[in-house]
């Protein structure tokens, strides 16, 4: 079975046809089979996993997608671009209005205007080298973010896009070999990876608060009906058309990223095998049907991405991962950001912990406000201590996360550094998602997890997001 078409990879006419429109029949062997020749031919040898380049004094970024993201990863980048570390050097979208508000936005702290790349789709590759670039900044459409990081690679670009940065095992596979060719860094800038919660979740473990890892859940459970409806919010509505098309976990990285960092994910531990299975469909087809607008009310029969989404996740030290995915149905926003030990629990939204005194101890209770206060203190990540003044001091985008991510990314760079997530790290929790669609497509069926850095995952060490720099 033809599961790794490339034709279809890319472009948006044919990308959807890799997995979901395979009615039935999808089996996990030939995939994994197919998988594995891929790998070999890729010819991947893990030589970019503590990949450092030269140190770049003031990065040139050409950011390509001025939408949501971008404008949001602009303010990210004011502090940086003031203090000299980086600077805006080019900016590319289809949508002329997006361009001219992004020109607006970096007069604001940057004296030099970037170079403009807009009129087509296309219009973007020509921003791709090095005479005007060190990095791509890649905030479009899903559809985007593959092509446009191999491009940037090939033409001696780093890439830093956000997520997913692919949706199909080839596009995955495709990343890791370009960036082990090239020696470009290419980062999935998991946000979520930033969060204060998420870092001084990861400092208690490796304090050993948690004692042994053994379970973990984690989601991305956000109620974007009325932004995916909206004609003006996603342009062109992208993101609903990938939820008339596909089916099973689209967005994994959210509630993966953090949690793979907990369980040493690629340092020590790594991916095996998955379960998904998708519910049926209700709440975004009545959302559709109940709109006015004869277009969208067509679409509410085509509606093709369950409501919600369950992916059962195994590891290779025998922890286990529950991974949900949920834009459909009416809820308050949660990551659940649960991670379980023998001596400690957390669970997220809200954020309570359980701190174990033994087997015959009875008080199963979460700590009082206070007694968890003494461990926010006490576990406070060092990173976090380091920059929290920075963040608080300038637009923060999600509490402050996005600002500490993108003042790691720029920093590295700088400082002729590795990153703090490596492109294994991206293709990894990227494959999650495609691998559930094949699963739900194969009626939940059992996928292996290939390993995409030769090994490399099995040498334990610790995360590199607790590097001072
Ligand atoms: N990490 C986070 O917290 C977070 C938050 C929001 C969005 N995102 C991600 O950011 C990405 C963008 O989402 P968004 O909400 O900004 O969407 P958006 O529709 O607002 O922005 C995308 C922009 O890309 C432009 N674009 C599309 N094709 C292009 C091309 N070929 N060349 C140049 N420009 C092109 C569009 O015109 C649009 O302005 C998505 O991957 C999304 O998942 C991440």
């Amino acid at each position: 079975m033809d599961f790794l078409r490339m034709s279809g990879l890319l472009g948006m006419g044919g990308l959807f046809n890799s997995f979901t429109s395979k009615k039935g029949n999808t089996r996990s062997e030939s995939l994994d089979a197919e998988i594995q020749e891929k790998i070999k031919i890729a010819g991947i040898t893990g030589n970019a996993f503590h990949l450092k380049a030269d140190p770049i004094p003031k990065v040139r970024i050409a950011l390509l997608g001025l939408g949501n993201r971008g404008q949001s990863l602009i303010d990210m980048l004011n502090w940086l671009v003031q203090e000299g570390h980086a600077e805006i050097t080019a900016i590319s979208d289809i949508n002329p209005k997006k361009v001219q508000r992004a020109k607006e936005q970096i007069a604001e702290f940057q004296s030099y205007a970037p170079v403009v790349f807009t009129g087509n789709k296309d219009e973007w590759e020509k921003a791709m080298s090095t005479d005007i670039a060190d990095l791509a900044l890649i905030c479009t459409p899903w559809e985007w973010h593959t092509k446009m990081a191999l491009k940037a690679m090939k033409n001696g670009l780093h890439a830093a896009s956000e997520v997913p940065i692919a949706y199909t095992p080839e596009a995955s596979i495709e990343l890791v070999q370009m960036a082990e060719t090239t020696q470009r860094h290419c980062i999935m800038l998991e946000n979520c990876c930033y969060n204060r919660e998420e870092l001084w979740i990861l400092n208690m473990i490796e304090e050993g608060v948690f004692g042994t890892l053994t379970h973990a859940e984690c989601a991305y459970l956000h109620d974007l009906r009325q932004l995916m409806i909206d004609p003006t919010y996603y342009e062109d509505r992208w993101r609903l058309k990938h939820h008339l098309q596909r089916n099973g976990n689209l967005y994994t990285t959210h509630g993966l990223g953090p949690v793979c960092m907990y369980f040493d994910i690629l340092r020590g531990d790594t991916l095996t095998h998955l379960t998904s299975m998708s519910s049926g469909e209700a709440a975004l087809s009545e959302a559709l049907a109940a709109t006015n607008d004869p277009e969208l009310k067509a679409m509410a029969s085509q509606v093709t991405c369950g409501d919600v989404n369950t992916t059962l996740i195994g590891t290779a030290k025998g922890r286990s991962i529950m991974l949900q995915f949920d834009v459909h149905s009416g809820r308050p926003y949660n990551r659940l950001d649960k991670v379980v030990g023998s001596k400690a629990t957390h669970y997220g939204y809200p954020s309570r912990l359980y701190i174990d005194h033994g087997a015959s101890w009875d008080g199963h209770r979460w700590l009082s406000n206070e007694a968890k206060a003494e461990y926010r203190d006490k576990y406070e990540h060092p990173l976090w201590t380091r920059l929290q003044k920075l963040a608080e001091e300038h637009p923060q985008g999600h509490g402050g996360m996005d600002f500490v991510m993108m003042y790691r990314l720029i920093r590295c760079l700088n400082l002729g550094e590795s990153l703090d997530m490596n492109v294994y790290d991206g293709a990894l929790w990227s494959l999650v998602g495609a691998l559930s669609e094949a699963s739900v497509t194969a009626g939940s069926e059992r996928m292996v997890i290939p390993d995409l850095t030769a090994g490399k995952w099995t040498e334990s060490s610790r995360h590199p997001v607790g590097r001072e720099i």
